[in-house]
């Protein structure tokens, strides 16, 4: 069997399984950010990817799709149940998100998260050539850095996570906090997006494993923080995620998603303004939050239907745990209260859209927007952001970010807003929606130099430098 020199290891595989009732199946594109982002890097490089094929109970052997070797970890119904919807979804990813839900602690689910990542380790471990760099993703793995290390001290292993790094005291609530942190530092570099969770995270290394970090200055991606972990050197530093911004550019240009942008505009009967928002259905995204904010807005007569339509895209996400369910009603609930209240014959004031959108779809709507919102109460990132940005080449358009999207550091000319204050949201989508043109070209502009500059090539090579492999020369 073929071992690879580069192997990337996260929960999903870039694709995803389907099956329908009839037995058919076929593969799609896997959600979220993580794959938007890693896919292209990886494909360029002939890399390796374990992952899970998105469907319990299933052994799929590995496979190729172009230039992409594909092996699927198999995961029980049990196992989607403990480790990824309990321990992952219910306990890691509320408490990482500033317990903007409960975390949920439970001992059986902790045990299968353990058991999970070993076998991740285990297919990593069998697919990896001597030497070679091993990259983990994400909070479903965090114990996989040490475990894989553990059976191959040969490999250089890099371990990043896509969501926020939570402050000191909320990570100290994990009843597993100390064999968190053990599990990174098996790696040697652990990334974060912003140098806020690279702090944080030294601190706990210190505190809770009892290694001293050598240098509290974090952030600073050329001289990244270091912990010493017995007779090794774990590199710790901050790499803000991105997208493939160049591609996104030329894609907005193609003739066929410029119609489409202009059928959209048609379809909704040309209003003056059209708002957007883009999300996973995620309790995180703060969908409510611009919900209740066009509600009032209408409400106050300040935007009326006929002039404005606004289009929520909501992917199904993590449909079986219990906070997802909850959420989704009420935002279901509230658009047709709003709807009901204020559409008329042909103008619903919200179009909602529960479904996956493709790539040249999703342009699309980017080009036709003219106010892109985007309210996350937290997120690591959030691409949306910038595959806008990306996509506005006619420096059209404008920009409406939480300050609690990592994407706010970068992205300091969009209106920034925080989404717990429904009055600054409010004056910031009327600013947004009445902008004088000259003043959201200057803005746009501004943007477009970081997303292009700042493209996620950029980042996976930034990153695998820091880490020291030859990948990258
Ligand atoms: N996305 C998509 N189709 C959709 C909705 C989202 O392809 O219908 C993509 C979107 O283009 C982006 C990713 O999913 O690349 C979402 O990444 P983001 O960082 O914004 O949020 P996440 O879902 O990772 O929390
Ligand atoms: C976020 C996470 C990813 C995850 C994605 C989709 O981007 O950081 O690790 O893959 O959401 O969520 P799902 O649970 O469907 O994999």
């Amino acid at each position: 069997k073929a071992r690879a020199d580069f192997v990337v290891v996260a929960n999903r595989l870039p694709v995803d399984l389907e099956r329908f009732e009839d037995g058919t199946e076929r593969w799609k594109h896997s959600p979220g950010g993580l794959v938007t982002a890693l896919e292209p890097f990886l494909r360029a490089r002939e890399g390796a990817w374990v992952g899970w094929p998105g469907v319990a109970d299933v052994d799929v052997d590995p496979f190729s799709d172009g230039d992409l070797h594909l092996h699927p970890v198999h995961l029980s119904s049990t196992d989607i149940r403990q480790y990824y919807e309990g321990f992952a979804n219910a306990t890691l990813w509320p408490l990482y998100h500033d317990v903007v839900a409960p975390p949920v602690f439970d001992r059986s689910w902790w045990e299968n998260y353990r058991r999970v990542n070993q076998r991740f380790a285990e297919a990593a471990a069998e697919v990896s050539a001597e030497g070679a760099t091993v990259w983990v993703q994400d909070y479903q793995l965090q114990l996989v850095p040490a475990m894989l290390r553990e059976l191959r001290p040969d490999l250089r292993i890099g371990f990043f996570l896509h969501i926020p790094f939570p402050p000191v005291e909320l990570f100290m609530q994990l009843p597993w906090r100390t064999e968190i942190v053990r599990g990174l530092l098996g790696a040697d570099l652990v990334g974060f997006h912003r140098p806020g969770g690279a702090q944080n995270f030294l601190w706990l290394a210190r505190r809770l494993a009892g290694f001293e970090p050598s240098r509290a200055q974090v952030g600073v991606r050329s001289r990244p923080g270091v912990v010493r972990v017995g007779d090794r050197t774990v590199r710790v530093g901050a790499f803000p995620i991105s997208i493939a911004s160049a591609e996104l550019d030329q894609l907005a240009r193609t003739k066929e998603v410029q119609q489409r942008a202009k059928a959209i505009r048609s379809e909704l009967g040309n209003p003056r303004r059209i708002m957007l928002g883009v999300d996973r259905l995620d309790y995180t995204k703060g969908i409510d939050v611009r919900l209740n904010a066009i509600h009032e807005l209408l409400a106050d007569g300040q935007i009326t239907v006929e002039d404005v339509a606004m289009i929520q895209v909501a992917t199904p996400s993590r449909e079986r745990v219990e906070h997802y369910k909850q959420m989704r009603e009420e935002i279901e609930r509230e658009v047709g209260r709003i709807n009901g209240e204020f559409g008329r014959v042909g103008h619903p004031a919200v179009h909602y859209l529960h479904t996956s959108v493709d790539r040249k779809d999703l342009a699309a709507f980017y080009c036709a927007a003219d106010v892109m919102v985007v309210t996350p109460v937290r997120d690591g990132m959030n691409l949306v952001a910038k595959e806008y940005v990306a996509c506005r080449n006619d420096l059209g358009g404008s920009l409406v970010l939480s300050e609690f999207a990592g994407a706010a550091a970068e992205l300091t000319s969009a209106f920034l807003v925080n989404p717990h204050n429904l009055d600054g949201v409010k004056d910031s989508l009327l600013a947004a929606l009445d902008l004088d043109e000259a003043e959201g070209r200057r803005r746009m502009r501004a943007l477009r130099r970081q997303v292009l500059t700042h493209d996620v090539d950029r980042w996976a090579r930034s990153f695998l430098e820091a880490l020291g492999t030859s990948l990258v020369a």
